[in-house]
C-alpha cells in the first residue's frame, strides 16, 4: 500500500453564489475542497496549515483510522483546535474501506465550506464487483447560504431558536440555473452515448437529507459509506447528510441534454426553501440548448414512505469476497433515545424556543457539551480525572411510550454533560437508536466514528424488544457509517468494538449536533499490539 503526501491551507476566499459575494473558509483556494484519490489499504498523510483566522479541525468521515483516533478530527473529542497560524500533521490510515467517503471540517459550522470527496479503488490488481465505468465522477452535495456562516453561528447560539434555512442546496458547489444569477452556477457532466459512469454521490449539506435523480435514467445502485451493496435499479435516491452513494448512470438515451436534480426530504420543517436544485447531464454529441429542459421527478419533500424505501433496499454483497460478519450474539446491548428538547434560556439572553427556552436535543436525555479545556482523548490517554463522565446511560433513565403523545414531563428537559460508554475491546454490540415524539419527532442521522456498523432492523413507532430482533437481516445487513433513524420509528445496528480509540457519535443534521444530540464511545485497548491505540503524534493541537 502506498502512502501518499497532501497539503491543505486553510484560507478565507471570496466566492459569488446567487448573486452575492462573501468571503468563505476554503481549502487551497477550492470550494467545495480537493478530491482525494487512493487505493484501499493506503495511508494519507494530509499536513493541515491553518492560515484562516478562525479554528478549524479536519475529520475524514467513514475512515475507520484502526488505532488512530489521533488524526479523527472532531473538536474536543479527539483534539482541540488547530488555531490560526497553526498546523497539525494528520495521518490517515485506509483499511477495508472501498468505494466513496469524505472529509469534512468538523469544528463549529466550518464544515459549511470546507469539504471534500474521498475516492478508495480498489488494491492495484484488483476490481470492481461491477463492470468497469469509463469513468467515475464525485457529486457532493452542500448547502448556500448568502449570510456569513460565522454570523449565522452565532446568532443561532444567541436565540435558541431553528437556523435559517440555507438560500440553496449545491451540486458540487453550485446551485444550478433554476436560481436567480446562477445560470452560469450549473456543474455539467459530458458522457458519451453508451458508456457507463459511476457517480460518487456524497451529501456534505449541514441541514437536510436529500432526494437526487437523473431525468429519464434509472440509477443501478452499488454501493454506500465505503462499502458495495448488491446492485438495484432505483429512479431516485434518498442520501442522509454524511452518507454516500455510489450509483452507475447508464448513458443510453438519446443524445440530449438532461437535468441531473436534488431536493430535500423533511418530515418536520416548517418554513424551507424548497427550490430544486440542478446540474447538467450533457451528451457529448447533443448540441447546447439547455432551454425547457424538464426535472426529473423526485418524491415529495415530505415523503417519508419514499425517503424510508429507498434506504430500506440496501443490502451488502454478503460474498465470499466481501463477507459479512455481523455479531450473531451480541453482549453490550445499548438503547439510546434520540429526542428533541428545550432548555432554559442561559442568563442575558432572549431565546425564541417554546416558552421562551432554548431548542435542545439529546442521547438518553443526556444533552451534550463540550469541554473546551480538554479533548476526551487526551485526559483519557493521559489519566487525568474530570474532563468527562464515563456514566453515559446505557438505557433512558425512564420508559414511557416513546413515540407517543403523552410525554413525561421529567423526560422533556434533558441533562447536559459530556458523558462516555466506555466498551471492552472486541466486545459485540447491539445499540437500538428510538426517535422520540418530543416536539414532533423528526429523522435523525446518525454517524459513528471509527467503524461502520451493520443496519440490521428497523421500523416506525416503538422499538419491540421481544419481537422485533425476530425479523433482523443478519444475513445481508448494509455495513454503514450514517444512518437515518426514521421519525418517531426506531434503528438496530451490530458491531464489533474492535478499534481502540475515542470514537464520537452524534446526528449528522448540524442543527441537532449543536443541540447536542452527540456521545462519545471510548474502547479500550486489547491485549497485543495491533489491539493498542497508537502513541500520539508530537504535533497534537493544544487547547
Ligand atoms: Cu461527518 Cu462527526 O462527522
Ligand atoms: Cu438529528
Amino acid at each position: 500500500a502506498a502512502v501518499r503526501h497532501h497539503t491543505f491551507v486553510v484560507e478565507e476566499v471570496p466566492y459569488t453564489r446567487l448573486c452575492s459575494t462573501k468571503n468563505i473558509m476554503a481549502i487551497n483556494g477550492k470550494f467545495p475542497g480537493e478530491t482525494l484519490y487512493v487505493n484501499k489499504g493506503d495511508t494519507l498523510i494530509v499536513d493541515v496549515v491553518n492560515k484562516s483566522p478562525h479554528n478549524l479541525t479536519i475529520h475524514w468521515h467513514g475512515v475507520n483510522q484502526p488505532r488512530n483516533p489521533w488524526s479523527d478530527g472532531p473538536e474536543y473529542i479527539t483534539q482541540c483546535p488547530i488555531q490560526p497560524g497553526a498546523k497539525f500533521s494528520q495521518k490517515v490510515i485506509f483499511s477495508t474501506e472501498e468505494g466513496t467517503l469524505w472529509w469534512h471540517a468538523h469544528s463549529e459550522w466550518t464544515r459549511a465550506t470546507v469539504y471534500g470527496a474521498i475516492v478508495i479503488y480498489p488494491k492495484k490488481g484488483d476490481t470492481y464487483p461491477f463492470p468497469k465505468p469509463h469513468a467515475d465522477v464525485p457529486i457532493i452535495f452542500g448547502e448556500w447560504w448568502k449570510q456569513d456562516i460565522f454570523q449565522l453561528y452565532e446568532n443561532l447560539l444567541q436565540s435558541g431558536g431553528d437556523p435559517n434555512a440555507s438560500d440553496a442546496i449545491t451540486i458540487n458547489g453550485q446551485p444550478g440555473d433554476r436560481f436567480n444569477c446562477s445560470a452560469h452556477d450549473m456543474f455539467k457532466l459530458v458522457v458519451k452515448q453508451g458508456k457507463t459512469y459511476l457517480l460518487r454521490l456524497i451529501n456534505a449539506a449541514m441541514q437536510d437529507i436529500l432526494f437526487f435523480s437523473v431525468a429519464n435514467h434509472n440509477l443501478t445502485v452499488v454501493g454506500t459509506d465505503g462499502t458495495y451493496v448488491k446492485p438495484f435499479e432505483s429512479d431516485y435516491i434518498t442520501i442522509s447528510p454524511g452518507q454516500t452513494i455510489d450509483v452507475l448512470l447508464h448513458a443510453n438515451q438519446p443524445n440530449n441534454n438532461y437535468y441531473m436534480a436534488t431536493k430535500f426530504y423533511t418530515s418536520a420543517r416548517g418554513a424551507v426553501n424548497a427550490n430544486t436544485s440542478t446540474a447538467l447531464l450533457h451528451y457529448s454529441a447533443a448540441d447546447n440548448t439547455t432551454t425547457n429542459l424538464s426535472l426529473p421527478s423526485l418524491p415529495a419533500t415530505n415523503d417519508t414512505t419514499a425517503s424510508v424505501n429507498f434506504t430500506a433496499r440496501l443490502r451488502s454483497l454478503a460474498d465470499k469476497k466481501h463477507p459479512v460478519n455481523v455479531p450473531k450474539n451480541p453482549t453490550t446491548n445499548l438503547y439510546f433515545t434520540i429526542s428533541m428538547n428545550t432548555l432554559p434560556c442561559p442568563a442575558g439572553r432572549s431565546c425564541v424556543g417554546p416558552n421562551g427556552s432554548r431548542l435542545a436535543s439529546s442521547i438518553n436525555n443526556v444533552s451534550f457539551v463540550a469541554n473546551t479545556s480538554l479533548d476526551v482523548l487526551a485526559a483519557y490517554y493521559n489519566m487525568i480525572e474530570g474532563a468527562y463522565g464515563d456514566d453515559f446511560p446505557r438505557k433512558p433513565p425512564v420508559t414511557y411510550n416513546f413515540t407517543g403523545t403523552n410525554i413525561p414531563a421529567e423526560y422533556r428537559v434533558p441533562a447536559t454533560g459530556n458523558e462516555v460508554v466506555v466498551l471492552e475491546y472486541n466486545s459485540s454490540v447491539e445499540l437500538v437508536f428510538q426517535g422520540t415524539s418530543l416536539l414532533g419527532g423528526v429523522d435523525h442521522p446518525m454517524h459513528l466514528h471509527g467503524t461502520n456498523f451493520y443496519v440490521v432492523g428497523w421500523g416506525f413507532g416503538n422499538f419491540d424488544k421481544v419481537n422485533d430482533p425476530k425479523s433482523y437481516n443478519l444475513v445481508d445487513p448494509p455495513f454503514q457509517n450514517t444512518i437515518a433513524v426514521p421519525i418517531n420509528g426506531w434503528v438496530a445496528v451490530r458491531f464489533r468494538a474492535k478499534n481502540p480509540g475515542v470514537w464520537f457519535m452524534h446526528c449528522h443534521l448540524e442543527r441537532h449536533a449543536l443541540w447536542g444530540m452527540d456521545m462519545t464511545f471510548i474502547v479500550k485497548n486489547g491485549r497485543g499490539e495491533n489491539a493498542t491505540m497508537l502513541p500520539p503524534p508530537p504535533d497534537m493541537p493544544p487547547c
